[in-house]
């Protein structure tokens, strides 16, 4: 096991009912600003258990940020946290609003020139205006995690920023939320959570057994929570494990002590700046050409995974670790996620070479948990998800 210090000061706040909890971890006195999507907590009552839960405190609210979160929009959050001079920031979304909020809370406090400094400096960000997260959707694990994931669409770039400053002070993680989630966010919360476990698993064996055991039994409960809330996302019990299942993935736990990958990642933010493709699905485009143009150096954990999560015991190493590809792509496609870049855009032909090009501009010569993939590699592997 590799050498690793491991700090999460995220204070969770699970189960039924728990939004009510915010007035007691928002601080007393502070002045909040309330961040928030394209309107889905006003259709659903979460707006209103929130506002009612701070009804002591003095708020002020923007709403709009996008899925993607974009730079152009949340910049206008800086302006507001000025004039109002607010102290303290709460997330109301999924990953976009909560990333969103992250950068915002970097950008409040950073006294360089420009905001994007915080994107093109690539320095872990060591302070933020305190943030506390109101999860809407289980997703992406950004609401126990100091990553964020920014969009700038006249740059046509798709970007991750974090650092230790940016993990959210608390997280109120109720399960009833779910039930008001349509299928295509469903299924992408199922395909992004069960891909961040990927990343950090399917590498080369490091003798780590807790965190194989962890992320295999990840796996396992997302594979078995997939059908009854995609069935029916107001099953408390499954929205319950789907949401712990998710946070799980990404909250820095799994990942310590091991190599890490997170190529499928880099690709698919790519596609996502290009077509716009939801950022799960992306993934889903992008995973079974990189394990097969990877197979030699990734079979064992392959196997691994073929044998512990899905029980196939019969036949080799090779033969294990291909039908574990075969049952990831399975997976995807159970819960109605495309797997083929073409199924998603007409204009496929050249998105090879375009990453290629982006990749050595940025200087992205080396990805992968051996850093050995280079431009060329990406190519390769974009080329197979067509
Ligand atoms: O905008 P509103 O109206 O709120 O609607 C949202 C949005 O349209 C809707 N939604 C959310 N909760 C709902 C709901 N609709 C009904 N009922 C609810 N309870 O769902 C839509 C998608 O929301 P979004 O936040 O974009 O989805 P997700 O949570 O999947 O986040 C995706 C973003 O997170 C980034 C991705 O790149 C992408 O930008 N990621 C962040 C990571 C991190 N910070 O660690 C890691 C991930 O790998 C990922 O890159
Ligand atoms: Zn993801």
């Amino acid at each position: 096991m590799n050498n690793f210090q491991f700090k999460n000061p995220t204070n969770i706040i699970f189960g039924k009912g728990e939004i009510a909890k915010l007035a007691n971890e928002v601080p007393t006195g502070a002045k909040v600003l309330v961040l928030f999507g394209g309107g889905s907590i006003k259709k659903n009552g979460i707006y209103d258990q929130v506002m009612s839960a701070l009804k002591n405190h003095e708020v002020v609210e923007m709403g709009g940020i996008p899925p993607n979160p974009e730079y152009s929009v949340l910049i206008k959050a800086l302006d507001i946290i000025k004039k109002e001079n607010v102290t303290f920031l709460l997330a109301v979304g999924g990953g976009s609003v909560i990333d969103g909020t992250k950068f915002i809370s970097a950008a409040a406090v950073y006294e360089g020139l420009s905001p994007w400094e915080l994107i093109t400096n690539r320095q872990p960000v060591k302070k933020g205006m305190p943030f506390g997260t109101v999860l809407t959707l289980p997703a992406t694990g950004s609401e126990m995690n100091s990553g964020a994931v920014i969009t700038r669409e006249e740059l046509e770039v798709k970007v991750p920023l974090g650092g230790p400053g940016l993990f959210p002070v608390f997280s109120i993680l109720d399960p009833e939320v779910v039930a008001s989630i349509p299928h295509r966010q469903l299924a992408n919360g199922l395909a992004d959570a069960f891909t961040h476990v990927l990343e950090q698993y399917t590498t080369y064996p490091i003798g780590a057994l807790i965190q194989d055991r962890f992320s295999e039994g990840v796996l396992q409960s997302l594979i078995e929570v997939a059908p009854r809330i995609i069935k029916n996302p107001a099953d408390y019990d499954a929205a319950a494990n789907f949401m712990w299942s998710c946070t799980m993935a990404l909250n820095g736990l799994i990942q310590k002590g091991v190599p890490t990958d997170w190529s499928i990642h880099v690709i698919g933010h790519e596609l996502t700046a290009m077509y716009g493709i939801d950022h799960a699905r992306t993934l889903a485009i992008i995973t079974k050409s990189h394990y097969t143009y990877n197979f030699e150096s990734k079979k064992e954990k392959l196997a691994q995974m073929a044998e512990r999560v899905w029980n196939i015991t019969e036949g080799s190493v090779d033969e294990k670790a291909k039908k574990a590809i075969d049952n990831i792509e399975a997976f995807f496609h159970s819960i109605e996620i495309e797997t083929s870049l073409s199924k998603y855009t007409d204009k496929f032909e050249g998105t090879a070479e375009t990453i290629e090009k982006r990749f050595k501009e940025r200087g992205m010569d080396g990805i992968g948990e051996h850093k050995s993939l280079t431009p060329q590699d990406v190519a390769k592997i974009v080329t197979m998800s067509y």
